[in-house]
């Protein structure tokens, strides 16, 4: 992964370079993204790229989607010689990475995020996905990126609400291998969410941080066969707010709820040392961030939403949880612990 202030302007040049068996590019963007940061990716590439937008929002991440982008490269006359350069955040990462795993038996992806979620966790780590009816990145697809190209200027025009979101990712990192980073983001959190501080030291270090605890442990469990489960602490309950609100909160605002409530969980079971969920709520609360669910939606409706996330195996729901922060619990390379639908009541207050 590369961080630099003002890559976005050589994106293209990088992104070539990453992939020089690459004849054509395919740039699959988000709309709002091109419209702010698109001149400056466009013009660096050496020969026109064909540009597709995807609308904005995770109501986009669909087979719909991908059907009209893979139609659309299709009547380019793209081959197995074009590569897809992703730019945008999770959403579009997400989406551009399966159209990438899938065409023509897959073509190279470069992934360009520019939300701070997408720099610190969806750009990394190979997982590609689209949301369906039944769940949330049901269909989906390991396709590592060939290259990550990450812009801090380009977070200059994110709102807010999204950079918080991003937050809440760079805490999960903190809590599931080191604690320290996480009192580092906690230091900086003036910086990370305040337009005008993108490309100060703090927040690149931060971003770099957190990107790397992410890339170490993908690296050392690329399939998810064992300790990369960690990194889905907080998304068993994430998840099932997302499908249970239909996407009405934002990915990151959904993993805030879930790093408090799965560490309360913890708590229940023992899991985790007395002192934990409250260590984790207070950094939650401290980032601006949501510690529950929002009201009005029943333990029951998250409960079924659960069992049709991926990691419901045998009907009984799974989860990664902390031991403390800065480390995960384990037994026998085992990462995740089953948990009883009454510790979920108990936990969401029920
Ligand atoms: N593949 C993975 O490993 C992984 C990991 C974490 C999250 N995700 C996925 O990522 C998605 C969430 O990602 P996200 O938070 O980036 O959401 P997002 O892609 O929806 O982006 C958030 C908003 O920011 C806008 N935006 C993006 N960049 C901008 C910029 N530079 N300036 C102004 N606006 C900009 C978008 O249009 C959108 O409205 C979810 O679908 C989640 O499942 C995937
Ligand atoms: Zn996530």
């Amino acid at each position: 992964m590369t961080i630099s202030p003002g890559l976005l302007e050589s994106a293209g040049m990088f992104a070539q370079l990453a992939v020089p068996t690459a004849h054509r590019w395919v740039v699959i963007a988000d709309a709002a993204v091109t419209a702010r940061h698109g001149d400056a990716v466009r013009a660096s590439f050496a020969d026109a790229p064909t540009w597709l937008d995807v609308p904005s929002g995770e109501a986009h991440k669909t087979r719909d989607t991908w059907a009209a982008l893979t139609d659309a490269m299709v009547a380019q006359g793209h081959g197995r010689d074009s590569a897809v350069l992703a730019l945008g955040g999770g959403v579009v990462g997400d989406v551009a990475g399966f159209v990438a795993a899938t065409y023509a038996r897959g073509i190279p992806v470069v992934q360009v995020p520019t939300t701070l979620l997408a720099m610190v966790d969806a750009s990394i780590g190979g997982k590609t996905a689209l949301d369906i009816p039944g769940g949330k990145n049901l269909i989906g697809a390991f396709h590592p990126p060939s290259a990550v190209l990450a812009d801090p200027l380009a977070l200059a025009t994110l709102p807010e609400a999204d950079r918080r979101a991003g937050v809440a990712e760079m805490l999960k990192h903190g809590i599931v291998a080191d604690a320290a980073h996480l009192h580092h983001v906690l230091a900086h959190l003036d910086a990370l969410v305040r337009p005008g501080a993108e490309a100060t030291v703090a927040v690149v270090e931060c971003v770099a941080q957190s990107a790397q605890i992410k890339a170490s442990i993908v690296r050392d469990d690329p399939y998810e066969r064992g300790r990369r489960a960690v990194l889905n602490f907080g998304h068993t309950l994430a998840h099932a707010v997302e499908a249970a609100t239909h996407y009405a909160v934002r990915h990151g605002e959904a993993v805030a709820m879930g790093l408090v409530v799965e560490a309360r969980v913890a708590e229940l079971l023992h899991v985790a040392e007395p002192g934990t969920h409250h260590t984790v709520r207070d950094a939650v609360r401290a980032a601006g961030l949501p510690e529950g669910p929002p009201d009005g939606i029943s333990v029951d409706s998250l409960l079924s939403a659960m069992r049709t996330d991926k990691k419901g195996r045998r009907g009984q729901l799974r989860c990664a949880l902390p031991q403390r922060v800065g480390t995960m619990a384990s037994r026998e390379d085992q990462w995740t612990h089953v948990v009883p639908d009454e510790v979920w009541a108990a936990a969401l207050g029920a």
